[in-house]
């Protein structure tokens, strides 16, 4: 499954965007200069791990991967629909390790993909076990194409004391439509 391991080709930055990136990367560079920053990231198929990654390398942040304590299923639809279980009853799932010494950052990048037209219920833990007071926090955000929805109200709400900026949105790739670009190949191939 995606989540173990490297970064995947599904968000390869490629024109506009990655000149946005890298134009968001240096003005969160010029802001963080001297102070401690954290690029902490959630990511099923890889998409936001890849931006999570080269802003960790360009910016030389510290870099955390937030996961939850029961694995999620590695089925994509199963995954859809307990997202929106959780989504539904405000759960919040419970996160595998806390951000080490979080006291110790003035800046948080805060990097995930869109579920269910929100941020993910992890996420929601990940901002609730944490004491950002006084912190600056910058969403990177990626979607399959229908926006960010309330994902920044989210945030803002659950960041208590933080002063959240604008997040950086990119679209990325689906891996819903990568599963049914492969179905039709493999359909094409059984005939
Ligand atoms: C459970 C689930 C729900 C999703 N819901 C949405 C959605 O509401 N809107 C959207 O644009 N994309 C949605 N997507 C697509 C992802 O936001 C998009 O592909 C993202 O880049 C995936 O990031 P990742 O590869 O880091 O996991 C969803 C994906 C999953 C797995």
């Amino acid at each position: 499954m995606a989540r173990a391991g490297g970064p995947s080709r599904r968000a390869a930055l490629v024109g506009p965007a990655a000149l946005v990136l890298a134009a968001t990367a240096s003005a969160c560079a010029a802001q963080t200069a001297g102070a401690g920053t954290l690029v902490a990231y959630f990511s099923r198929s890889g998409n936001t791990r890849v931006i999570a990654g080269q802003l960790h390398r360009e910016l030389k942040a510290d870099l955390f991967e937030i996961a939850p304590r029961e694995p999620y299923p590695e089925d994509y639809e199963e995954q859809v629909r307990l997202a929106t279980r959780e989504r539904d009853a405000g759960f919040r799932p419970a996160l595998k390790a806390p951000a080490p010494d979080i006291a110790g950052y003035q800046t948080l990048l805060l990097c995930f993909p869109i579920w269910g037209e929100t941020a993910p219920p992890i996420i929601r833990s990940f901002l609730a076990a944490h004491d950002l007071a006084g912190k600056t926090i910058r969403p990177i955000i990626t979607h399959g194409g229908y926006g960010v929805g309330s994902a920044p109200a989210v945030v803002a709400s659950h960041a208590r004391g933080a002063r959240v900026l604008p997040p950086f949105v990119m679209e990325a790739d689906q891996e819903r439509r990568t599963m049914t670009t492969v179905r039709g190949w493999m359909a094409e191939m059984q005939r």
